[in-house]
């Protein structure tokens, strides 16, 4: 009896988050694809602004229970720029909060409307989020010999031939390093044993493709490669080994005190084009990576672990910047669950939403 109430109110602490976040979806694609159809008439550009503006607001909101909420401390080396700029984001990839880092920074930067994501195909069967993530300039790429250069050029070349601004995050690993999962990581280290390339520890050998191609795609646009390494705090075991990382639900039930980010800006001139060359230097930026995670998770100095070597600064979110995402929101949401028609519309935007989603998303990518 006492043990489930424990559990409940354990589940509670994520399933109220995520009530709203997924709760208050169909009142904003609602509002999106209003502005989509006054936007026809208008050029392209003034409709990226305002998509831009609208999907900064849900974003907010995720950050107000991702930041305000769990009161997660966000600790940060490196000097993140004050302006906007046009960036491609790579970052190690553990778990689906790595998602929620880049809009972590990116709201710092008062860049959140402009973050765009490369996802792994089967991603656009997410109910709604799928197709609406594709409408916002994120790209679906399938791994390997299925990877559809073309297209992926195709999109990045519409977006900015009008002048989207970018913030593209990509996770060059191409799918999730999990320590507990040893097969994922083995194979990869005999991958980069046989061609030649320095065996990684905790991260898997990046994969050079989809970063390449929205590089070169967009060479003139972007003004830097944003170089980030994630590291979560709470992810070492009784013997001081390295687990999995926190989950969503895991996350928002505070599993996770401090979240450790390394941020280094390189200049998009210093980045080699040439195909052999990029991939040499896309490797070493991940040996980086692997040295400062070695750091964090291996240092037998216990000043040394679990934070990275250079000059840390912990970097609150005030409340006026995601608060308010949260009201109007739920103000939007509210009127739609109180009248039987607002109901009736509520579960047809879900339904409809979702299905015309996945025909759409399927026919144009
Ligand atoms: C790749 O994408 C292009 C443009 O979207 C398309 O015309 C082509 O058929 C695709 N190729 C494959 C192999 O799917
Ligand atoms: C760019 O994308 C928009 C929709 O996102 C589409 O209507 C338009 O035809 C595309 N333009 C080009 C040149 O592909
Ligand atoms: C959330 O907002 C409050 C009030 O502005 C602030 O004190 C706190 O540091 C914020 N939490 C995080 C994790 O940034």
């Amino acid at each position: 009896m006492l043990l489930s109430l424990v559990v409940h109110t354990y589940s509670l602490r994520y399933w109220f988050p995520a009530t709203i976040m997924l709760g208050t979806a169909p009142a904003y694609l609602l509002s999106w694809g209003v502005w989509r159809m006054l936007s026809t008439v208008l050029p392209a550009s003034i409709y990226h602004k305002i998509d831009d503006r609208i999907y900064c607001i849900y974003q907010s909101m995720v950050l107000f229970f991702f930041e305000n909420y769990t009161g997660v401390e966000i600790v940060i080396y490196g000097d993140i720029p004050k302006k906007k700029e046009n960036v491609v984001y790579l970052s190690n990839h553990q778990c689906t909060v790595d998602w929620i880092i880049a809009d972590m920074l990116a709201i710092r930067q008062s860049a959140l409307g402009h973050v765009r994501y490369v996802l792994k195909d089967g991603l656009k069967w997410l109910p709604l989020y799928g197709w609406y993530f594709s409408q916002h300039g994120g790209i679906y790429v399938k791994r390997s010999a299925k990877f559809n250069e073309t297209a992926m050029r195709k999109k990045l070349l519409n977006q900015t031939q009008t002048g989207t601004p970018m913030y593209l995050v990509i996770f060059p690993e191409g799918t999730r390093y999990n320590p507990e999962i040893k097969s994922v990581i083995a194979d990869s280290q005999a991958f980069a044993k046989k061609q030649g390339l320095a065996v990684l520890k905790h991260t898997l050998t990046p994969r050079m493709k989809a970063a390449h191609v929205a590089i070169e795609t967009m060479r003139d646009h972007l003004d830097a490669v944003y170089d980030v390494t994630v590291a979560y705090e709470g992810t070492l075991d009784g013997s001081s080994r390295r687990r999995s990382a926190p989950s969503m639900p895991e996350f928002l039930c505070k599993e996770c005190p401090r979240v450790h980010i390394h941020f280094d800006r390189v200049d998009i001139n210093e980045i080699p084009p040439e195909p052999e060359f990029f991939r040499r230097w896309l490797h070493e930026r991940f040996e980086i990576k692997d040295r400062l995670l070695t750091d964090f998770y291996e240092s037998q100095n216990l000043e040394k672990k679990t934070r990275f070597p250079r000059e840390a600064k912990a970097s609150p979110l005030r409340l006026y910047r995601t608060l308010p995402s949260v009201m109007i929101l739920g103000g939007l949401t509210l009127p739609l669950l109180l009248t039987e028609n607002g109901r009736k519309l509520y579960v047809r935007t879900w339904v409809c939403g979702t299905l015309l989603g996945w025909v759409w998303v399927n026919l144009s990518l």
